[in-house]
């Protein structure tokens, strides 16, 4: 019995593969480091995408998607300004169609990366930006967030970025994505699910906590001294642990050389001493559980240094997913399994059985 799912098979699937002993994530056949500042992300949707649809979106698709999935989006934002960040972008999304086509699954890749930009820009009382559909999608999504073209380095930290978000096994929020896809409900239905699972801070919620972290530590002498206060009171040091990997986790290293790309922040220093202390922390309270850097460490550095305010950071990672959420939507329909686990039931039973 395996309660939590651990090491449990739910799903046979061709796009990621997570060695969490090795550290290594495979997708489609290529290891993290080969794609992570080498391949647009545009590249790896086309690679996901693969056998899911009839033929593999272009970047020029991709492009197409965000003007039409902002040309839908924007007359809805004044009715979503006034929940979460998060909490709208998803809202946006639920009025997206619910089919199976590729068009859709753009849109769906499209929306967030549109409707965030949009949101942050919308709350700080200026207008939104339009796409350019002849930008890439990683310089567009910049350039309709600060309104003016990002550097080359910023584009190529965001790229790295969505490229090492893109598909990571069947974490909590690919598997909502799965089980939803699994009653041949439509890719809109999926995607709604895996941005519910994603929202919490023990999935894709973890990276603002990050530098909510980092603030109360406030400087790399107090590190020590401040995590070992937090972990005194039972708080969890955001950033840290993975259900999976017993190693380092290969796409923290992949965002820590991308932040290298952008100028040097004090911000970094400091999360580098909360690193080290972290882990010799984790490492003495818990000898034999390894807790290791996540992902969602360097992602809070990364995407704040790229101007997104921290409680955007989980629409961000939604960003980078969609695509991945879809292309195992696509796998499990296709395969035409419903999937439905059991339960044991621990509650009373019926008097004359007792
Ligand atoms: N800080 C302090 N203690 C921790 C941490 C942490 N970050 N992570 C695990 N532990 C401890 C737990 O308290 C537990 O101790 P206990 O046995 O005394 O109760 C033990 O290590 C094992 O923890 P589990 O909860 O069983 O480990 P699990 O595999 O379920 O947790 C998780 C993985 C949820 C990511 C956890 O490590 C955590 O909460 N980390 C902090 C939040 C975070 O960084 N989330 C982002 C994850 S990456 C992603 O989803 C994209």
């Amino acid at each position: 019995m395996a309660i939590g799912l651990d090491d449990v098979v739910a799903a046979e699937t061709a796009l990621s593969d997570v060695d969490g002993l090795a550290g290594r994530l495979i997708i489609r056949g290529r290891s993290l480091d080969e794609l992570a500042g080498h391949e647009p992300s545009e590249a790896v949707l086309a690679m996901l995408f693969e056998g899911a649809f009839e033929t593999p979106p272009t970047w020029r698709d991709v492009a197409l998607a965000r003007v039409d999935a902002f040309n839908r989006l924007s007359p809805l934002l004044p009715s979503v300004a006034d929940l979460p960040l998060y909490d709208a972008m998803r809202a946006l999304v639920a009025n997206l169609p619910d089919l199976a086509s590729l068009e859709t699954a753009l849109l769906l890749v499209a929306a967030p990366a549109v409707a965030v930009p949009a949101l942050i820009r919308l709350r700080n009382g200026l207008q939104s930006v339009a796409p350019d559909a002849g930008a890439s999608h990683a310089a567009d999504i910049l350039r309709m967030l600060s309104g003016t073209p990002a550097t080359e380095a910023e584009v190529a930290a965001l790229d790295t970025y969505l490229v090492t978000v893109s598909d990571h096994g069947l974490n909590a929020s690919t598997f909502a994505a799965r089980v939803v896809a699994s009653t041949q409900a439509g890719l809109m239905s999926s995607v709604l699910a895996a941005l519910g699972a994603l929202k919490g801070p023990l999935h894709g919620g973890a990276p603002g906590p990050v530098l909510d972290m980092l603030d109360e530590v406030g400087a790399p002498e107090m590190a020590e001294r401040v995590l070992a206060s937090m972990l005194e009171r039972g708080d969890r040091l955001m950033g840290f642990g993975h259900r999976v990997y017993r190693v380092r986790d290969p796409r923290a290293d992949a965002l820590k050389t991308a932040l290298d790309w952008l100028n040097p922040s004090p911000r970094l220093t400091l999360a580098l001493a909360v690193e080290a202390a972290a882990l010799k922390l984790l490492k003495a309270k818990k000898p034999d559980r390894p807790l290791e850097t996540n992902v969602e460490f360097f992602t809070a550095l990364l995407l704040d240094a790229l101007g997104f305010p921290r409680d955007a950071f989980t629409a961000v990672f939604a960003m980078g997913r969609t695509g991945g959420w879809i292309a195992h939507a696509r796998e499990q329909a296709i395969s035409g399994r419903l999937i439905r686990p059991k339960s044991l039931y621990v509650g009373p039973v019926p008097r004359q059985e007792a």
